[in-house]
């Protein structure tokens, strides 16, 4: 028996592989590379190289593995990129989860845990967000992954399945140095990236409705993140209910300006950033509310933005250099 982790070989994917393996589980990454890097998973981990949506093939690699659960990370996760080229978002992210439904039906595999993202919950206007607060995505990547959270909660009531949304806010750091985020999509990876190139990191807008004018958001550890997927399959197989979505962040709000500060600590470079415009859909402020992952998960971050920050520049360093 194994548990199949789609999007393996992608950041926060590796870092999955490793807790389950540190949970004495067996695992078999599928990947079809499109961002993922081969490298990044461990010798002993059969790596299928396959894209999601051929259902088929999926299922085979289910039966052929003895398949008992699956955690679906495979997806694409830019939102620009999502804004410019939609069907082609919601082609692999949606797709992707009906072909994936699919072939865990046709290979009776029942648990699944399913990464999904705060951004189904758009511009709130609250301080914080829970789970049962209004989803209003405000980008085609954020619809595509609400529409695997509809998909996913529909097949749990309809059939034997059991499952788990992952709600994540913004994931920064990384658990080894070869395990860093390697995309330039983020904040943290842009402030490296800005740096490599000598230039100032871009604040984008600091006249939004916040205590120093910049967006606030709520900053979770990988490492944190990664254990959070080991206790939902934990919960899976112990929990009566069919479907639940939490929320994993840590609950905390912190501004542009200050991870700016943060990031001149951890590399121990004095920069200047570069205050521009606002980026359309940018939401002043999205700060998890995290008490149910606490409770029913018994799962809880302990890691704060300077490890965070500083395991992520680590890490940049030992790809860049
Ligand atoms: N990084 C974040 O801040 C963040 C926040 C919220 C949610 N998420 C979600 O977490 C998941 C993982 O994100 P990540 O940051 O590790 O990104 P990533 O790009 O590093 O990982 C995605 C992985 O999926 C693989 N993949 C993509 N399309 C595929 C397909 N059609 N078939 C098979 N494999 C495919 C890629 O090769 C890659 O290895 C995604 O579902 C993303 O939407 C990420």
């Amino acid at each position: 028996m194994a548990w199949l982790i789609t999007g393996g070989a992608g950041y926060i994917g590796s870092h999955v592989v490793s807790d389950f393996q540190g949970a004495g589980l067996s695992v078999v990454v599928l990947d079809d590379l499109s961002s993922g890097l081969a490298k990044r998973v461990p010798k002993d981990v059969p790596l299928v190289k396959l894209d999601i949506r051929n259902t088929d093939e999926v299922a085979k690699v289910m039966r052929e593995n003895s398949i008992q659960g699956v955690v679906h990370l495979a997806a694409k996760k830019a939102v620009g990129e999502s804004v410019e080229q939609p069907l082609m978002y919601y082609d692999q992210n949606v797709g992707g989860v009906i072909s994936l439904l699919t072939a865990m039906a046709e290979a009776n595999v029942y648990n699944l845990v399913y990464s999904s993202s705060a951004a189904v919950y758009g511009s709130p206007g609250v301080a914080h967000v829970n789970e049962a607060s209004p989803n209003r995505p405000e980008s085609p990547y954020g619809e595509t992954k609400l529409i695997g959270e509809w998909l996913i909660k529909a097949q749990a009531a309809a059939t034997e399945l059991k499952a788990v949304s992952l709600r994540y806010f913004n994931v920064v750091g990384a658990g080894d140095e070869t395990l860093g985020d390697t995309s330039v999509n983020n904040l943290v990876p842009l402030i490296f990236s800005a740096l490599e190139n000598a230039s100032a990191p871009k604040v984008f807008g600091d006249d939004y409705p916040t205590a120093d004018g910049t967006c606030i958001r709520d900053y979770i550890d990988v490492r944190d993140l990664s254990g959070a997927h080991v206790r939902a399959m934990q919960w899976l197989e112990n929990s009566a209910t069919d479907y639940e979505v939490f929320n994993v962040g840590r609950g905390v709000g912190v501004s542009v300006k200050e991870m700016m500060q943060v990031a001149r600590k951890a590399t121990n470079i004095e920069f200047e950033y570069e205050v521009v415009g606002r980026r359309p859909g940018d939401p002043a402020q999205l700060v998890g509310q995290v008490e149910n992952a606490h409770r029913d998960l018994k799962w809880q971050a302990k890691f704060g933005v300077d490890e965070m920050v500083t395991s992520a520049w680590q890490a940049w360093r030992a790809a860049h250099d």
